[in-house]
């Protein structure tokens, strides 16, 4: 039911709004005066409020002000006397949704109710993902207080928030680096500048680079006009460079001088732009390794490695994984809006011991899908859905039937195998194997599989 706040002094122009809002099957709160809607609204909320102005001692303004200073997602309609529009038009610099002069129209009047109902739901629905964002990368979510490690890193992150010192965030799939990416810059003095990431693995090289840098009209076949770069949207906030260690050489090179002298050139053009930008990186390979071998540069690599963080598998940190047990249990069960079910010590050991080869991810993924399958008080070790997940895990069981594969020989025909059930949808043959769809393309491409074969005719 849709609860309306109508305030107007004049006894019979508040009957018959009443009775008209009534006849559309609102629900209308009425109150004579401005003193007796303040009192109303202190005792609760409603979905909007429409007053009158002149009313005294307190008038419409003031039931406005006071509206949107304790909820600032409801909307008011201010109703105003003939021949006084400017009023109106003040009510609205300070929130008003709109205004409507007496006498008015009934449907007119009836149209700007609902709109400015549904303005206010979608306002709300905005305001209500943010703070669920904002909550997600609040420090006392990130789930890891309980290991040594995590703790450290923790306070690390903590501490080079407030910085503009460059991240390099490495770990296995799933540990949690882009969790960690966005903690950084949601607790940093940039949090209300954008945050653009860029997953450096999934595009050409060479579009990446025009992505990034820019371009200007002409630089290259299709550059039609001249084009602004990630580097220069983000600037006075941070770009995140996922998969780092995908970059070709020529990026790198771009990248360097970015990180020695803060400056870009974007494709095809020679003057330079500075841009003020704090730069976090991830990666899951061993950049190291990959400078040994000759396929990063040593210079960047050391540029981007000013603050390293290594986030470990969580298969080394497995004190941490009972508090990660109840943070998922508590969120998926708000989530579907169930009872919070216990685990059973056995349970809860067994979860502890196993591997966990998706990390967070693959723990995340295998509570939601505990709380789908089930609505016992108490979990016990038969109700664990392992055989029900796809996953890394299943290949150590193959091996043991199958001796003569090698164990990515192995991983190569479950994705095949799951790519064909999915029908070549990549999303979610990612969910099924509870790798991320990074993950699942960086090996696609590395076993040279190509999705279109599985696409349905
Ligand atoms: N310490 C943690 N506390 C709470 N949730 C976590 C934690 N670490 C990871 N998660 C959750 O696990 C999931 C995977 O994390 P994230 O996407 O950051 O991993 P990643 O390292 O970037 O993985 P990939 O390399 O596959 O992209 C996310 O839903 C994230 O919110
Ligand atoms: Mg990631």
């Amino acid at each position: 039911m849709i609860e309306i706040l109508l305030v107007e002094d004049d006894y019979n122009a508040r009957r018959a709004y009443a009775i008209l809002l009534r006849s559309k099957g609102y629900a209308v709160e009425e109150a004579q005066n401005g003193q007796i809607a303040l009192d109303k609204l202190k005792k609760q909320s409603f979905d909007l409020i429409i007053t009158d102005l002149k009313m005294q001692p307190i008038d419409g303004m003031q039931v406005l002000k006071a509206t949107k200073t304790y909820y600032e997602t409801t909307e008011v309609i201010v109703i105003t006397a003939f021949g006084s529009p400017e009023i109106g038009v003040e009510a609205m610099k300070f929130g008003a949704y709109d205004y409507i002069t007496k006498p008015f129209d009934n449907d007119e009047f009836l149209i700007l109710v609902k709109r400015a109902i549904e303005k206010g739901k979608m306002f709300q629905q905005v305001k209500f993902l943010q703070q669920e964002l904002d909550e997600k990368y609040k420090f006392e979510n990130i789930i890891g207080g309980s290991s040594p490690v995590m703790n450290k890193i923790l306070k690390l992150v903590s501490q080079v928030a407030t910085t503009d010192s460059t991240v390099l965030i490495s770990g296995e799939s799933g540990t949690g680096k882009e969790l960690i990416a966005k903690a950084i810059h949601t607790n940093s003095l940039r949090k209300d500048k954008a945050m653009i990431t860029v997953n450096c693995g999934s595009l050409p090289q060479n579009l990446l680079e025009s992505e990034l840098f820019g371009h200007v009209k002409g630089s290259f076949t299709g550059a039609i006009k001249d084009k602004k770069g990630l580097f220069q949207e983000a600037d006075e906030g941070t770009l995140f460079l996922d998969e780092i260690g995908e970059i070709a050489p020529q990026i790198q090179a771009s990248l360097l001088r970015f990180l020695q002298d803060g400056e870009i050139r974007r494709v095809g053009d020679n003057r330079i732009f500075r841009v003020n930008v704090r730069l976090i990186a991830a990666t899951n390979k061993n950049l190291e390794e990959e400078v040994e071998k000759g396929n990063f540069r040593e210079d960047l690599y050391y540029r981007l490695n000013v603050i390293p963080i290594h986030l470990p598998p969580l298969r080394e940190r497995k004190e941490d994984i009972p508090l990660l047990i109840y943070h998922f249990l508590n969120y998926h069960t708000k989530k579907s809006n169930r009872e919070k079910p216990a685990i059973s010590p056995s349970a809860m050991s067994m979860l502890v011991d196993h591997q966990w080869y998706g990390n967070v991810r693959e723990l995340g993924n295998f509570i939601e899908r505990l709380i789908a399958l089930n609505s016992k008080k108490i979990i016990e070790i038969k109700d664990l859905p392992f055989t029900n997940s796809k996953s890394i895990r299943d290949i150590s069981e193959r091996r043991n039937h199958n001796r003569s594969l090698t164990l990515s020989e192995m991983e190569k025909s479950l994705i095949l195998e799951t790519l064909e059930e999915c029908n070549g949808n990549q999303k979610i043959t990612a969910q099924q194997l509870d790798i991320s769809t990074t993950t699942l393309w960086r090996k696609l491409k590395g076993y040279g599989i190509d999705v279109g074969e599985y696409k349905e005719a």
